[in-house]
């Protein structure tokens, strides 16, 4: 193997950008629907991967809202994010900030605290067992009304120990940033940090509003971002991190050839760019096969990987001090692998 490639695999690792949800394997997804009863619309795993084909991001959507349907019980919220972790653990992953979608459960009568206390309880057990940290992030559905929003809301900030972030996720064309601006505003007043997906298909006026409108910390996807130069500008001189999903993209049809992804052309004109998974069993790669995938595509060197690696660090919502140790855990790592 080159070295490169062992580089990847060993380095100290931090994903950014995970739907918990999106971490839905078809083997859990069958077991999941036997232990509790549920009827889906595929006769076995292989007609499961057959419908893993999309051609946008609203076809990924229908087929993973459905497949949530086997999330009934904490044990099942706890088995679905510990088996990601154990698999974080194995590629070297040291933090998580995890998204989880609580619309997609409460609104098949599934307790908000049913789906918190089991994701909870993973991340807990991650930190003793593999001395994985992490965040804890609640997206808004977007193509929703606003009222649920609030309601889903009002559910977080009873558990703010819990929860450190609020983002936006779903179908995003005709969903602007900006239908959420008084819910992420009263998410902010209590304490939330904020973050939102925009210029994944949205325009990139959607990521002007995601900074205005909803003061986000990090963009999530934003490879649109690169069509307004006064934009990128200023994601440069703001250092707005911007989580980057390369298999997602590709499998989405966002960029199917992932030799035209925008990855370093973002990166060339200094924005903050980190490499994430989005939703690693839809999408056919976990944290370690983005890297692979766009370093391959790309032809990205060491010390590209090095800086992309480095950002997911930098770009964490970690507090100061683990943020420092973890950064020169990783330095010293850098500075110790040899290309030999
Ligand atoms: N929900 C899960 N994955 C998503 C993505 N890539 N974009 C928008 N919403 C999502
Ligand atoms: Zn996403």
């Amino acid at each position: 193997m080159d070295a490169i490639r062992r580089l990847i695999k060993a380095m100290p690792k931090a994903e950014l950008h995970l739907h918990i949800e999106g971490t839905l394997e078809p083997e859990m997804m069958m077991q999941l629907a036997v232990r509790n009863g549920i009827k889906l619309p595929y006769a076995d795993v292989e007609a499961i991967r057959r419908a893993f084909a999309f051609g946008s991001l609203q076809d990924f959507l229908d087929v993973y809202y459905a497949g949530m349907s086997v999330l009934v019980t904490s044990r099942d919220f706890f088995d679905l994010a510990f088996a990601y972790l154990t698999r974080m653990h194995a590629e070297n992953v040291r933090h998580v900030e995890i998204f989880f979608d609580p619309q997609g459960h409460t609104s098949r009568g599934i307790s908000f605290d049913t789906v918190l206390s089991g994701l909870v309880d993973a991340l807990e057990r991650a930190k003793r067992d593999y001395g994985i940290t992490s965040k804890l992030i609640m997206c808004f559905l977007r193509h929703l009304p606003e009222d649920d929003a609030f309601v889903t809301l009002k559910q977080a900030c009873r558990c703010k120990e819990h929860i450190f972030a609020v983002g936006l996720d779903s179908s995003e064309k005709a969903h602007p940033p900006s239908k959420f601006s008084r819910v992420f505003r009263e998410a902010r007043e209590n304490g939330f940090v904020t973050v939102a997906h925009a210029g994944e298909e949205g325009p990139p006026s959607y990521v002007c509003e995601a900074l205005d409108d909803l003061e986000v910390k990090r963009v999530d996807h934003g490879n649109r971002a690169l069509e307004d130069a006064s934009l990128v500008q200023r994601l440069v001189r703001d250092e707005i991190p911007m989580t980057v999903c390369p298999l997602s993209n590709q499998r989405l049809q966002v960029c199917p050839d992932l030799t035209q992804h925008p990855l370093r052309r973002m990166l060339k004109a200094g924005m903050r760019v980190t490499v994430n998974s989005d939703d690693p069993s839809y999408f056919g790669g976990y944290l370690t096969d983005n890297f692979l995938a766009i370093q391959s595509a790309l032809s990205l060197d060491r010390s590209e990987i090095v800086t992309l690696g480095r950002n997911a660090f930098l770009s964490s919502f970690m507090d100061d001090a683990d943020k420092q140790a973890a950064l020169d855990a990783f330095n010293a790592f850098v500075a110790g692998f040899g290309d030999s």
